[in-house]
């Protein structure tokens, strides 16, 4: 049986890092997605390819327990982490496992802060559990998702895996036993522009690292987690009601808060001043940090805005808001 399965990338609009201490994150979707193709085999062998994850051509392939790497292009090797980690825990979840050979194919770089690996996770259960002979509904895929996540990176929230699962935007909050998930109905598409300059640190690292500060200065850093919780619910009504300039004005104060925990860059700091002082409403990091990507939030096309983050040398994307979730895209 062949199974093409596909789930969004996304961006967080406010309130990444405090979400894994309890406090409130918006995120959207985005219309770039990553799609994992499965094909069961008469064996129990899982074989694994990782294709055009960065750079088109590049074919990076796991066999068995042998790794072939024909580039070493740095983020995919962790992203081969998460599908076969989605294996297993499919596999141990549908407490059936097959062979399967699974495809992965993204239309974003992996590892800038866009949700890849989530994306990645999450196509690959969707598409195995069908090729296995089974359909998992959207709360269960989340739910294996953040296991697998959990797994591979130590700590993190379910946002990633809950938005890329469900789609749409998002409020997400969660607690030692609870999710809070609320759909928000987001009226006007927001003019947002993405860029992304080169990651430094990888987000299991990033988090690792606020958790050792906050361990370290409790005092100040559950103040600042509390702030980054506040702008989130302010942000919330105006995302609501659409209005722009509190929005910007919003992202700047989050991004100065992100920039407090210790997790922006010279380069992401440069990036998002750029992008205010050509006409953005406001600019933020979005993601982990660590270098990765900026949101910038625009007037109207914000073209030079555009040009302007061009020219700093970070690549620019621009995409569609409030994609659809998970989805089987055909099966054979
Ligand atoms: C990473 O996309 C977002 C973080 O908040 C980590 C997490 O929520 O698991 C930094």
């Amino acid at each position: 049986m062949k199974v093409l399965a596909s789930a969004p990338g996304k961006v967080t609009l406010f309130g990444e890092h405090a979400v894994v201490y309890g406090y409130p994150a918006l995120v959207v979707a985005i219309e770039r997605r990553v799609y994992a193709f499965a094909e069961s085999r008469e064996d129990n062998v899982i074989k694994i390819s990782a294709k055009d994850l960065r750079v088109p051509g590049i074919v990076i392939s796991y066999i068995g327990s042998e790794v072939v790497l024909e580039t070493d292009y740095g983020m995919v090797l962790p992203a081969i982490a998460y599908i076969n980690k989605a294996i297993e825990l499919t596999s141990k979840y549908l407490g059936s496992r097959k062979g399967v050979n699974i495809e992965i194919k993204s239309e974003m770089p992996v590892g800038a802060g866009l949700g890849t690996s989530a994306a990645v996770a999450i196509s690959t259960i969707a598409a195995y559990a069908v090729a296995n002979g089974h359909s998992l509904d959207k709360e269960e895929i989340a739910r294996i998702g953040w296991e697998v996540e959990k797994e591979v990176q130590g700590i993190a929230s379910p946002m990633d895996t809950s938005i890329t699962s469900l789609g749409g935007y998002l409020r997400i909050k969660y607690g030692k036993s609870t999710v809070e998930r609320a759909r928000l109905n987001v009226g006007t598409e927001l003019p947002l522009i993405i860029g992304y300059v080169e990651r430094e640190a990888k987000t299991k690292d990033m988090v690792a690292m606020v958790r050792e500060r906050l361990e370290r200065y409790p005092d100040i850093y559950s103040d600042i987690m509390k702030l980054i919780g506040q702008v989130v619910s302010r942000a919330e009504g105006s995302l609501l009601s659409g209005d722009l300039s509190e929005l910007g004005f919003l992202m700047n104060l989050n991004h100065s808060l992100l920039d407090a925990l210790g997790v922006s860059t010279r380069r992401l700091n440069e990036l998002v001043n750029v992008a205010r002082d050509s006409g953005a409403y406001g600019a933020k990091l979005t993601g982990a940090g660590g270098g990765g990507c900026v949101i910038a939030l625009v007037p109207e096309k914000g073209e030079v805005v555009e040009t302007a983050m061009r020219l700093h040398g970070s690549m620019v994307m621009r995409t569609k808001l409030g994609a659809e979730g998970v989805r089987i895209e055909r099966t054979e």
